[in-house]
């Protein structure tokens, strides 16, 4: 096989190189690097033998390559030293066929990747394993890394901290007080990160952590999306996405958006298959956000021209964001991509998720985000009913329990809980709960079992609610 490289490069100046191995963030414009891979080495491997050598490695033991991530590290990372993967076999996450889901909205073809059922329950993993392994490299090539700190939601933090501790390094995490839920809070404690809660919103924990990671004397080194070696990981949803269905590039991408990091990181892996022959189309993206954090969308409709804001409090917290670090280079993605950006208000995030929770899904609220921005584009017609849509699940349902319990009680703010299935309370008596069964099960009994796919004209076009 060739040899392949890969390295940091100005995005105004692709001359301007540095090692991946360099504690480095910014070109010396200030813009952000990004992570250029040698394409012409990996060109001298046809299209067919990649998709053979990845369908090979996929999920299989042998070490690293059953990850997600790693089983395509020439494309991610090539020159890390196999000794120095720290991996929780991250990335492979199921594509899950949403039936009942596509049906209720008229769309036969819907389907949702499951980033969450992940080692830390969201798509965080698949960055962090080529961040904590790069730094595992550096750190025994000699460079004075004394830990690895981050700004997160929640869930970078529990990303960070959980690979982290797999590798030995001490991980420092700052997070909103009180702006992350209690599962995303006890992760990092858990782990032994150093946890440091401040009065801010993510946005003034960003600020912190740039500035003290920017000292070399600190010794600590950034593990935020800005962080390009994060992007490289989180590429492969795109990738995976599209091997999941044999190779075929589905219409839509349907991805909820806070820093932005992941909607760059989608269409990066996607236009590398582009330019390496994998595939001959590219999907649309649509990017989407809570309407109380919603830079983009307002971006989106304002001929892209962007100014942060201040987000407001959401029940989808972790995209809770007002001033997105990616936010030029996802712009340049929605546009490659012929990308739409759709919002989301608290009702409609919540009842999304709330009715795909109903057939069978599990959804966090920024995946409820996600949902129902795909609803709208449906019900506008920008996705058509025959398309091919696929959403991408970005956390696991489990680390928002708070999200569901308040919904089901009917205490979430701004929403009615249309779909609220609280539990019923009886004592213990038989004939009244015979009695709270049978009412039950009548009701069920008279809502009409939806029609076969097959027996619409038009795939679900009398199926909308
Ligand atoms: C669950 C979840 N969904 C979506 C996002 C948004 O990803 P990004 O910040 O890369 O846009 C995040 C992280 O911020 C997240 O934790």
């Amino acid at each position: 096989m060739p040899t392949y490289r890969a390295w940091f490069a100005a995005q105004d100046d692709p001359d301007e190189r540095y090692p991946l191995t360099e504690v480095v963030y910014y070109s010396r414009s200030g813009g952000l690097l990004e992570v250029q891979h040698d394409l012409e080495a990996l060109r001298q491997v046809s299209a067919e033998e990649w998709k053979q050598l990845f369908e090979r490695r996929w999920m299989r033991t042998s070490w690293p390559y059953g990850s997600g991530v790693w089983g395509k590290k020439e494309w991610v990372c090539p020159e890390l030293d196999d000794a120095n993967v720290v991996s929780m076999f991250e990335g492979g996450t199921n594509l899950f066929w949403a039936e009942r889901f596509g049906r209720e909205i008229g769309v036969e073809d819907f389907w949702i990747k499951m980033c969450g059922n992940s080692h830390t329950g969201s798509f965080k993993d698949l960055g962090m394993t080529v961040l904590v392994s790069v730094v595992k490299q550096m750190i025994g090539e000699g460079k004075p890394i004394r830990a690895v700190a981050c700004a997160s939601t929640g869930d970078t933090s529990a990303a960070l901290a959980a690979y982290g501790a797999a590798a030995g390094i001490p991980t420092i995490v700052f997070l909103p007080r009180g702006k992350v839920s209690v599962a995303q809070l006890v992760q990092p404690i858990a782990h032994g990160a150093t946890v440091i809660s401040l009065d801010t919103d993510f946005d003034g924990c960003m600020r912190i952590v740039r500035e003290i990671t920017a000292d070399p004397n600190n010794g600590l080194y950034l593990a935020n999306s800005l962080n390009s070696l994060r992007i490289e990981g989180q590429k492969t949803v795109g990738i995976e996405i599209v091997q999941q269905f044999d190779w075929e590039v589905p219409d839509w991408i349907v991805i909820p958006g806070g820093n932005l990091g992941n909607t760059f990181a989608l269409g990066k892996g996607l236009l590398m298959m582009y330019e390496l022959g994998l595939i001959s189309r590219l999907p649309r993206i649509a990017c989407a956000q809570a309407a109380h954090a919603n830079p983009l969308y307002r971006a989106y409709r304002n001929d892209w021209r962007y100014e942060p804001i201040t987000a407001e409090p959401t029940a989808a917290s972790a995209i809770q964001i007002g001033a997105p670090v990616s936010i030029n280079r996802a712009i340049s993605t929605l546009q490659r991509f012929n990308g739409v950006v759709e919002q989301a208000s608290e009702q409609e995030l919540a009842d999304a998720a709330a009715r795909a929770d109903r057939t069978g899904a599990y959804a966090c609220p920024h995946t409820g985000v996600a949902l129902a921005a795909a609803i709208k584009l449906v019900e506008r017609g920008v996705i058509s009913r025959s398309d091919r849509v696929v959403v991408v699940s970005t956390a696991h349902g489990l680390k928002f329990s708070r999200f569901k319990v308040e919904y089901h009680e009917g205490h979430l703010r701004e929403v009615v809980s249309t779909y609220a299935n609280p539990p019923i309370e009886l004592p213990p008596d038989i004939d009244a709960v015979r009695r709270v069964l049978d009412e039950r099960m009548a009701a069920a009994a008279k809502t009409p079992a939806p029609p076969p796919w097959s027996s619409l004209a038009t795939p679900g076009a009398s199926a909308l609610p």
